[in-house]
């Protein structure tokens, strides 16, 4: 095979995260964006590599039925929001599902003949389904722009006029208010390799009950013109609970809340989740898809399987999550968190919720966990970032014995990885379901159990 050879075959696999198809010639693996399973096309080599090649698609000559229009202009401008666009909701979680089937066997070491296998679970909206989005500004032709990051492009930003991930009518206004606001009060957009410029994200943050919680941040700056942007805000959102000013100086490209100031309103909104209610702090976690927040923390609850004597710990709980919604049927309830604006807020949705049985540790799980070494735990929930449980945890958590250990992840490699480790440990998996909390995108959430023995 050679770089700039054309080759014609059938798409045999659809490989996760990257969303790209795979076709085998001459004994290789070629790894194609843009088409499906199953889809006969012809294709450039553009890279060769030991064990693989890559390529560009140049066309699609037997298109698979699953293949839809992309519904989003900005789709084939590169937006690194959603991947998935141009195939339809059925085949993405066919993929999903295939993907994740196939990486717990591979990577977890597991036999899905002992396991029982719950579904997976879809979205009851594959679009405008999240409440949280963070966009970034940036200049194009010293212009201000606002939008999203291709994928694997740090640096660049493509001009959103529309985000359907979220409400696309409140995105429309939004981005255009702030996108006017920046450039009528000629402020910088932030170029995040030459760390210069002023205005860097706008978080958005709209509740289920569609409380709008909106965060500028910038370097430390005195925004100009704060009584006109708050003015349009409120003409344009009747619903709107606060504008933060958020001060973000590190030259991380994450969004960093080194201070905050309130502008207009509340630094918070409020969200229910069954019949828990939770504030929730513009910088604190909660789950993105409201749609299935529900559905995720009864699965949960379900497989903590409390009769009422237990104590729990729950592990990253952020506002209380998963712990407060479980926290009626245990004996006690320890979260543990390490932002400490979310540790407040767990705090204080165990007064707002009468869960006087829960309480919350501020502190990194590593640190925290040697605490418990003498206390009679009977359940772990586990709900960590991306990035999963080190093996320290793991170790830590086995060691404190639970009867049942339930992990929540967000990131199938992470939670396989860490399920070989468990089973070192002594513990299996017991029971799996998979929910598809991020549709357009390769990513899902998983709920299991663990049990020892
Ligand atoms: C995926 S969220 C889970 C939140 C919660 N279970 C819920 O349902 O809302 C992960 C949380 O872990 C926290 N976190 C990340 N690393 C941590 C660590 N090493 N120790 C303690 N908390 C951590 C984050 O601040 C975040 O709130």
């Amino acid at each position: 095979m050679d770089k700039g050879q054309i080759i014609e075959g059938k798409v045999v696999d659809f490989a996760l995260p990257e969303g790209q198809g795979v076709l085998k010639e001459g004994g290789r693996v070629v790894f194609v964006s843009g088409v499906l399973i199953d889809e006969v096309c012809r294709v450039r080599i553009t890279k060769l590599k030991k064990n693989y090649a890559l390529g560009e698609v140049i066309d699609i000559l037997e298109p698979s039925p699953s293949r839809v229009e992309p519904i989003c202009p900005h789709f084939l401008e590169g937006c690194g929001g959603c991947r998935f666009q141009f195939m339809d909701y059925e085949e993405q979680v066919k993929a999903k599902e295939r993907n994740a089937r196939q990486t717990l066997e591979k990577v977890g070491g597991i036999s899905w003949e002992e396991v029982d296998y719950e579904g997976f679970i879809p979205s009851p909206s594959p679009w405008e389904y999240r409440n949280k989005m963070e966009f970034n500004f940036g200049e194009k032709e010293g212009e201000l722009i606002l939008g999203l990051r291709p994928r694997g492009r740090y640096w660049d930003l493509v001009d959103l006029k529309v985000c359907y991930l979220m409400k696309k009518d409140l995105t429309r206004t939004l981005l255009k208010l702030f996108r006017d606001y920046g450039r009528n009060s000629s402020l910088s957009g932030y170029d995040p390799r030459k760390k210069e410029g002023v205005l860097r994200n706008l978080l958005v943050r709209y509740s289920s009950s569609q409380e709008l919680l909106l965060g500028l941040s910038t370097v430390s700056v005195d925004l100009p013109r704060q009584e006109d942007l708050i003015e349009e805000l409120r003409k344009n959102f009747p619903s709107l609970e606060g504008l933060v000013h958020i001060i973000n100086n590190s030259p991380a490209s994450a969004l960093i809340f080194e201070d905050k100031k309130v502008l207009w309103g509340k630094d918070h909104f409020f969200e229910r989740v069954g019949s828990v209610n939770y504030k929730v702090s513009i910088e604190s976690f909660f789950q993105v898809n409201s749609f299935l927040s529900s559905t995720l923390y009864e699965k949960a609850a379900h497989y903590a399987s409390l009769s009422g004597g237990e104590t729990v710990l729950d592990l990253y709980c952020g506002s209380g999550g998963v712990g407060l919604f479980v926290a009626d049927s245990a004996q006690q309830v320890v979260g543990v968190e390490e932002n400490p604006q979310a540790v407040e807020d767990a705090k204080f949705n165990a007064w707002l919720n009468g869960r006087n049985n829960f309480t919350c540790i501020p502190g990194r799980v590593d640190k925290v966990l040697p605490l418990f070494s003498n206390v009679g735990v009977d359940v772990v929930i586990v709900d960590p970032p991306r990035a999963g449980l080190d093996k320290k945890v793991v170790r830590r958590v086995s060691s404190l014995s639970p009867q049942r250990l339930v992990y929540i992840s967000c990131n199938i490699s992470t939670f396989a990885r860490d399920l070989l480790l468990f089973r070192e440990q002594g513990y299996h998996l017991e029971k799996i379901t998979f929910l598809d909390l991020f549709p357009q995108t390769p990513y899902f959430e998983s709920v299991a159990l663990l049990k020892k023995g």
